[in-house]
């Protein structure tokens, strides 16, 4: 099955997350963004804006991959303020006509609880339901170990 990884990141961990999936299940990768610099406190600040106001519009994939030519496509993306990253949420509805039948999310996230009612809305986006969806905490915790759950799950499908 050709897979494509796509990931969303500011600070390293989503993308760290992402690699193992792609390398795990051989599928390519590629980084998404919103061509913003969003390091540091200021770009905290920003992220922190962006996702209050809803207001990311511009969102690239690099390389610009042809997602019609992959039967399965992993999104990657952290959480902010409380849900999945506005830059996620704006490359969903940019892509939605162009997606594959097969849409996964993997979403990061500090704290401990999980997000699987707001991942899921994410459908709501995408305009169809999604495959599969897993919520993955970062801090203090085995993340890698975590993706490799989600990995086993999708090679059960
Ligand atoms: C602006 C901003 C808001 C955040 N809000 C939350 C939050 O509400 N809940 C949470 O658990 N983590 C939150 N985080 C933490 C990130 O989701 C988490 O550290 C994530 O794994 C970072 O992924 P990255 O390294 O790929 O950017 C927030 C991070 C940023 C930058």
């Amino acid at each position: 099955m050709k897979t494509l990884c796509l990931y969303y990141t500011r600070t390293g961990i989503t993308k760290e997350i992402m690699e193992n999936i792609a390398a795990s299940t051989g599928a390519d990768l590629a980084e998404y963004t919103d061509g913003k610099d969003r390091k540091g406190f200021l770009g905290y600040v920003g992220a922190c804006f962006a996702t209050v106001r809803n207001s990311v519009s511009k969102v690239t994939i690099k390389g610009a991959p042809d997602l019609k030519s992959y039967d399965r496509v992993i999104i990657g993306m952290p959480v902010w303020v409380e849900g999945p990253c506005a830059i996620g949420k704006a490359l969903i509805k940019k892509y939605s006509d162009k997606m594959p039948d097969d849409v996964y999310y993997v979403v990061t996230h500090m704290g401990k609880n999980d997000y699987m009612g707001k991942i899921r809305a994410l459908d709501s986006l995408l305009g169809k339901p999604s495959s599969g969806q897993v919520s993955i905490k970062t801090k203090d915790n085995d993340y890698i170990k975590d993706s490799q759950g989600f990995i086993d799950r999708l090679e059960k499908h």
